[in-house]
């Protein structure tokens, strides 16, 4: 979605800094709209840097007029957040005064509005401010209240602006309210799992991470608590309410079943190593030969002990495992899905060089309890919006297996 951010001149700008690159971590757009005293706090290079957009700065700047996109932002947003905002706009805003950008952005645009004011304590407190905060109150505006503490204005007292990770939960608070995996905890886990053999050298594979972390930020766009278990990537991981780092699969199997009880759903889309060195040497090993043999052992498969869990009790959370194949896919997938007792397989054909591994798009093939279904190559967030929309509908239905 695309968010204008309207940042006033308070000491607090540079955490409008945060805002932004919170806001872009939960896949929205930002465009950011200062006004000349905020600039005095941070540079608008800073936001554009950040952005990736031209920052609006002047009305009247040469150019600005003839730019469409500048001109039709008050109909396109999806939102517009004022963070830091000023005792000073908080008035022109209740009285209709527009005579920046901002200010007239607000009056132009019928997108919901979000506001942190921040400012000395005694205006906060004051009639004037009070007052006008009630109006924009009673015109639906929202609002994330100031913090308390030392304020840089040397006073003790409320008035300091509200951390970014409230502001970005108020934001997002109205734009995805209240969704259909609200009060769910789910575990995705994503990435690939690097197998040590020597202190510089691992066994690993192509996994970017961009499957798992897309149904990790779908997952929590539609209200679940999000739990994230990711091998090495280096992607940006999504917002979710926990990030688990680990390395290897031993590692990845300890810190899933550690949860997976708490779990309504788990999602393994993580590439894990079937076999790992079955040792590791202490020191670099040397090119001493024309060959080199590794024994390698296997390692434990993380999706079927849950399964195997499951089977045992018939509870646990509902699963969703991923299936790699090169060949006979569906067949594989489907087989994986009885012998790991999974609800759902999601079957990648990655022979394919436009999809599976790496690349921004996936076509996949799933495997459920109520046949099998072939999407087309869609984004991965795509695709995981589909496995959600499954996952969602065997949860109403309380299906299993
Ligand atoms: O990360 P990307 O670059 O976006 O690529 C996405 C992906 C191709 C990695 C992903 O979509 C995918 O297919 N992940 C599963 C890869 C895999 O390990 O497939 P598998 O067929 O070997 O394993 C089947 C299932 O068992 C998987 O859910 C896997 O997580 C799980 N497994 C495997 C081995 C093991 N020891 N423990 C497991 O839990």
């Amino acid at each position: 979605m695309l968010i204008a951010l309207g940042v006033t001149g308070g000491i607090g700008a540079y955490k409008a800094v945060e805002v932004a690159r919170g806001l872009q971590k939960r896949g929205h757009e930002v465009v950011a709209v200062m006004t000349p005293s905020a600039t005095r706090f941070v540079g608008a290079i800073t936001f554009e840097a950040i952005t990736k957009r031209r920052v609006i700065t002047d009305q009247f700047e040469p150019g600005a007029n003839a730019d469409i996109e500048h001109i039709a932002l008050a109909s396109t947003i999806d939102l517009l957040v004022i963070a830091p905002a000023t005792a000073n706009l908080i008035g022109k805003l209740a009285n209709g005064i527009a005579d920046d950008f901002l200010s007239t952005l607000y009056l132009a645009t019928r997108a919901p509005v979000l506001i942190a004011p921040a400012m000395n304590t005694q205006m906060f407190a004051h009639e004037a401010v009070r007052r006008n905060l009630e109006t924009l109150e009673a015109r639906g505006v929202r609002f994330v209240d100031p913090g308390e503490g030392y304020l840089a204005c040397g006073w003790i007292g409320k008035g300091r602006l509200a951390e970014p990770d409230d502001i970005v939960a108020a934001a997002e608070a109205i734009l995805r309210p209240a969704g259909p995996l609200r009060d769910r905890r789910v575990l995705v886990t994503a990435g690939p799992t690097y197998e040590d053999f020597d202190p510089v050298r691992y066994i690993g594979n192509r996994s970017s991470g961009r499957m798992g972390f897309a149904i990790a930020a779908e997952a929590a766009r539609r209200g679940a608590e999000v739990t994230l278990v990711a091998g090495p990537t280096t992607i940006e991981t999504p917002a979710v309410n926990e990030v688990v780092r680990v390395r290897g699969a031993t590692e990845m199997h300890r810190a899933v079943l550690a949860r997976a009880d708490r779990m309504h759903v788990v999602v393994m889309a993580a590439a894990v190593a079937d076999y790992a060195p079955a040792e590791r040497a202490s020191r670099k090993l040397h090119k001493d030969d024309d060959t080199m043999t590794l024994v390698l052992k296997k390692t434990p498969d993380i999706l079927a002990d849950l399964g195997k869990r499951r089977a045992a009790s018939s509870e646990g959370p509902l699963l969703v495992g991923f299936a790699a194949e090169t060949e006979d896919v569906v067949a594989h997938a489907t087989a994986k899905r009885a012998r790991k007792h999974a609800d759902l397989m999601v079957a990648n054909d990655v022979s394919r060089s436009d999809a599976g591994f790496e690349v921004e798009d996936n076509a996949v093939t799933i495997v459920g309890p109520s046949g099998v279904e072939s999407l087309p190559l869609q984004s991965k967030a795509r695709v995981a919006s589909a496995i959600l929309d499954r996952v969602e509908q065997l949860l109403v239905r309380g299906v299993r297996l």
